[in-house]
């Protein structure tokens, strides 16, 4: 990195990383999203959601959007995680009021063998490009997370060709071809490693990794599908930039029942959704990472009184001291006042300093 201004706010990175802060640092999951009237302006003058994500200067700008709101303490990369599967080939587009769909699926071995590992500074460039962008823009007020999905989420997604309900081909796959879900997996695993070390080298200052399919597996299957492809990714990371660690984040949705695992799978946080006490959540992984989470995304949909209460009742759950990051336990859903957010992330600012004081 060139020319980056030295970083002005980095609560979010020492509570990643365990050590002290004055407050709990907040930020959202989806904080770029249709919930923003600025957001819809943008993403209609790209065009589309893809045109979006793949031209820099608008990616940047929908990123920097909710940081001229609020007081987050983190801007996340403008992307999505199925940017991967894109240029590998499968065609990605998106289906209003459907979601993401490919135009190939991905469901024996010589379409597992024909995926190339894209290199992203090629096939990818505009997520690097997006990096570099947004880092020059930001000027230092927050650090800049990039991510990518978990290869157990981006295979669902390939298999099935695009959002599923039951999963039938990629769980079908998994019991009976386990060989050919690990080769897919494995290749996965590379391609994400490649991306987020790109992304790291273009700027982005934490990661995280999203496994938002990670809780539909048996707890066998997780232990053998998805955490140590987890694992292999970020020991594969290149974890220092400009000087200073990347902590890197892993989140399985409805992981909970396997949180101890999730622990030592090399992450420095681990991020919760709603369904756990993130007091209970802090005994069982004790001081091996970070927490990030998890008020309950509908929360957002009451009164700011209320949603004050929620905000207080997760920061004294987690208790005193650092290695937390507070968030949503998953995305902020699109019909959410912009002002019930703010509502959160003041409480944040307002309530969290009495759990850092001595
Ligand atoms: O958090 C942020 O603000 C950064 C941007 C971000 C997006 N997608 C933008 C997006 C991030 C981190 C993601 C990750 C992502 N994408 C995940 C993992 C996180 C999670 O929510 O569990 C998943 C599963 C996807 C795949 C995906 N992308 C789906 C299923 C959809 C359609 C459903 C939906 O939420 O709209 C998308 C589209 C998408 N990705 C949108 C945004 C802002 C909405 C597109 C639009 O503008 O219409």
């Amino acid at each position: 990195m060139t020319s980056s201004a030295p970083l002005q706010n980095d609560l979010l990175l020492r509570a990643l990383l365990r050590e002290p802060t004055e407050r709990t640092p907040v930020w959202m999951m989806r904080q770029a999203g249709r919930y923003l009237p600025e957001y819809r302006a943008t993403r209609e003058r790209a065009g589309s959601f893809m045109a979006l994500c793949q031209n820099p200067e608008l990616a940047c700008e929908v990123t920097l959007q909710p940081l001229e709101r609020f007081r987050l303490d983190g801007a996340i990369l403008f992307s999505d995680i199925l940017t991967i599967p894109h240029a590998m080939g499968l065609g990605l587009h998106f289906v209003a009021g459907e979601g993401p769909r490919f135009e190939h699926t991905v469901r024996d071995e010589a379409a597992i063998d024909a995926l190339p590992v894209p290199d992203p500074e090629q096939e990818l460039r505009y997520v690097p490009d997006a990096v570099r962008v947004i880092r020059r823009e930001l000027q230092g007020r927050v650090p800049l997370i990039g991510f990518a999905g978990s290869p157990w989420t981006l295979a669902t997604y390939m298999i099935e060709g695009g959002s599923s309900k039951n999963y039938a081909w990629s769980k079908g796959m998994l019991y009976d071809r386990p060989d050919l879900m690990h080769r897919l997996l494995d290749k996965l695993a590379q391609a994400v490693t490649d991306y987020l070390n790109a992304q790291i080298a273009a700027g982005a200052q934490a990661l995280m990794i999203f496994d938002t399919w990670g809780g539909i597996l048996t707890p066998a299957a997780y232990r053998e599908f998805s955490l140590p492809y987890a694992e292999q990714i970020i020991s594969g990371l290149s974890k220092q930039a400009d000087g200073r660690r990347v902590p890197v984040t892993f989140f399985t949705k409805n992981g909970g029942p396997w949180l101890e695992d999730m622990a030592g799978c090399g992450a420095d946080g681990l991020g919760l959704d709603w369904t756990q006490d993130i007091g209970d959540a802090r005994r069982r992984v004790g001081d091996r990472v970070a927490l990030q989470g998890n008020l309950d995304p509908s929360a957002l949909y009451a009164a700011p009184d209320t949603i004050r209460r929620h905000v207080g009742d997760i920061l004294a759950a987690y208790g005193h001291g650092t290695g937390h990051v507070f968030n949503l336990g998953h995305g902020i859903h699109p019909e959410v006042s912009p002002e019930h957010a703010q509502a959160m992330i003041e409480a944040v600012h307002a309530l969290s300093p009495g759990y850092h004081q001595g």
